[in-house]
């Protein structure tokens, strides 16, 4: 539970009226404003955003259809590219005034991210794969050393929740794993050194249906041990239901309307 909802409950549990100046303030884990992206200068805007945010702890489910431009605001929440206009703030950052050095340290830091086509390193092994963060991250490794003794006992940790600790396996490379094991390896990897923010992009789509939402679950578990927030991009409908609220990328990105306008 957030600080703001916590100490909202505290002061009904005492039976006092919430004073407003009293309740400290909590800022949001994603904050946009006025934003705007198109992939080259001469390519049309795929994504405008006038106003986003997503609170400490919140678990979206962001969906819309196929080029709808769900990935590409993922790219943008990690850092991974920069609005051309707008206000662009994770975790009180403001991405879109770093460079790209700052902002690759920042999400070796600050964000796991499952990619859509994984981006394993081919020639690492499971674990190897899964201990990546730390070696790029010291806050991720000492986070990591918390929770289990070694490095290697927090992978095997969360490779075991994901049913992917099978002693055969661990040591080999990721390439001779089928796909929906290397999406499991994916998913352990971004939890791995508990990231504040964790970016799923369709983590479930090489997944089979009944273990769909035990991965939901692992997540869930992971994030609300940590103080995780969770952005899951996802076209399957039947976990959005599990998830405390739905961002419709088709309702609040704008930037259709605006093409339609300049044309
Ligand atoms: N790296 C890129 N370079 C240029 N254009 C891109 C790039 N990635 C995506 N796009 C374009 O941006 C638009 C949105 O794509 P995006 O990948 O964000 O969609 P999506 O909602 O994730 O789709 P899907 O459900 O198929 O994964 C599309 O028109 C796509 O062609
Ligand atoms: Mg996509």
């Amino acid at each position: 539970m957030n600080s703001v909802r916590h100490n909202r409950l505290c002061a009904f549990d005492r039976g006092l009226k919430p004073v407003k100046e009293s309740v400290p303030t909590v800022d949001p884990v994603i904050d946009i404003r006025g934003l705007s992206f198109r992939w080259q200068p001469r390519a049309p805007v795929v994504l405008a955003l006038e106003a986003l945010r997503v609170e400490k702890g919140e678990r979206v489910f962001i969906e819309g259809p196929s080029g709808s431009g769900k990935s590409t605001l993922l790219s943008l929440l990690a850092g991974v590219t920069v609005p051309q206009l707008g206000e662009l703030r994770v975790l009180g950052r403001r991405l879109d005034r770093l460079g790209g050095v700052q902002r690759d340290h920042f999400r070796a830091h600050h964000i796991g991210y499952i990619f859509q086509m994984f981006n394993l390193i081919p020639y690492l092994s499971m674990v190897d794969n899964v201990l990546l963060p730390c070696r790029f991250s010291k806050a991720r490794h000492d986070k990591a050393l918390q929770r289990s003794p070694t490095l290697e006992a927090e992978a095997e940790r969360l490779l075991d929740h994901l049913d992917m600790a099978h002693a055969g396996l661990l040591h080999r490379p990721v390439t001779a794993l089928s796909v929906g094991q290397q999406q499991r390896v994916a998913a352990a990897r971004a939890l791995m050194g508990a990231p504040e923010l964790l970016i799923a992009d369709e983590p479930t789509s090489s997944l089979d249906a009944d273990r769909r939402e035990a991965f939901v679950g692992l997540l869930f578990q992971e994030c609300v041990q940590v103080g995780s927030t969770l952005a899951f991009v996802s076209h399957d409908a039947s976990l959005e239901g599990l998830f405390d609220r739905t961002i419709r990328l088709a309702e609040v990105n704008t930037a259709g309307a605006e093409q339609v306008q300049e044309g």
